[in-house]
């Protein structure tokens, strides 16, 4: 049986590579791994976690899916498990902003014009994650903001291009979540958590000078600050 995605996975999956091995880091329960094996579109799906409890769920799972053949499960960290270049797109879904960039920052092959494309769905912090991609020399081919048990996600798909992208809190906040249904939802959610941000910083730093203007231009505009019940 093709196991069912939830949105966040659903959206993962239809921002990876077709016919590029893909790498499904953190792969948990093993759902999203064995759903893109079942797709047929990629010559190999790795499927890797940090510990072997996860890994084990995620074996049962693909052999439930049974379309195995092009499976390989992986006990390991991070990239760690990878030859440099053996995966064409990398998800790591499901990872804090932190845990994804110590991931990336530790695989050097990954910042390469020729180099993987990075699908990747943080469970928090998505404006450190677009900042720390721009900085890195990385674009958003995609970002969509979807909901999943009641929480907003924001579902990216970055590639390399070389050179640091322009940073603006803006950017940095809703990257391109505007541009899809759901955006301005996301986008209020987003600003609710600034508001928090805010509260914990002093008057005088750039940042918190920025936050005040962006929020009081938003609030100027009659954009809401919290989602809508
Ligand atoms: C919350 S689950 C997410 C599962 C799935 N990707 C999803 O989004 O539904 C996070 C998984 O990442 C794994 N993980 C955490 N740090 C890791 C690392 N450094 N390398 C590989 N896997 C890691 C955990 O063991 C856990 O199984």
């Amino acid at each position: 049986m093709i196991p069912a995605l939830d949105a966040r996975l659903a959206a993962a999956a239809r921002m990876c590579r077709p016919g590029t091995v893909v790498a499904d880091i953190g792969c948990d329960h093993g759902k999203l791994t064995a759903y893109l094996a079942c797709t047929g579109l990629y010559p190999k799906v790795i499927g890797a976690d940090l510990r072997p409890g996860p890994l084990s769920k995620a074996a049962q799972t693909v052999q439930n899916a049974g379309c195995g053949g092009c499976v390989d499960l992986r006990l390991g960290d991070g990239l760690s498990v990878l030859a440099p270049g053996e995966a064409g797109t990398i998800v790591l879904a499901g990872m804090s902003a932190q845990t994804a960039i110590e991931i990336l920052s530790a695989a050097r092959w990954v910042f390469a014009p020729d180099g993987p494309r990075l699908v990747l769905v943080p469970a928090t912090r998505h404006a450190t994650l677009r900042a720390w991609l721009y900085r890195s020399g990385f674009a958003l081919a995609a970002d969509e903001p979807v909901q999943a048990a009641g929480h907003w996600y924001a579902v990216m798909a970055a590639d390399y291009v070389g050179e640091p992208q322009p940073l603006t809190l803006e950017r940095c906040l809703y990257g391109r979540t505007g541009e899809y249904p759901g955006g301005a939802d996301y986008a209020a959610l987003q600003r609710g958590r600034l508001q928090k941000l805010r509260r914990g910083l002093q008057d005088a730093e750039p940042l918190a000078q920025a936050i005040d203007a962006h929020l009081q231009a938003a609030r100027a505009a009659g954009l809401p600050c919290t989602l809508p019940r």
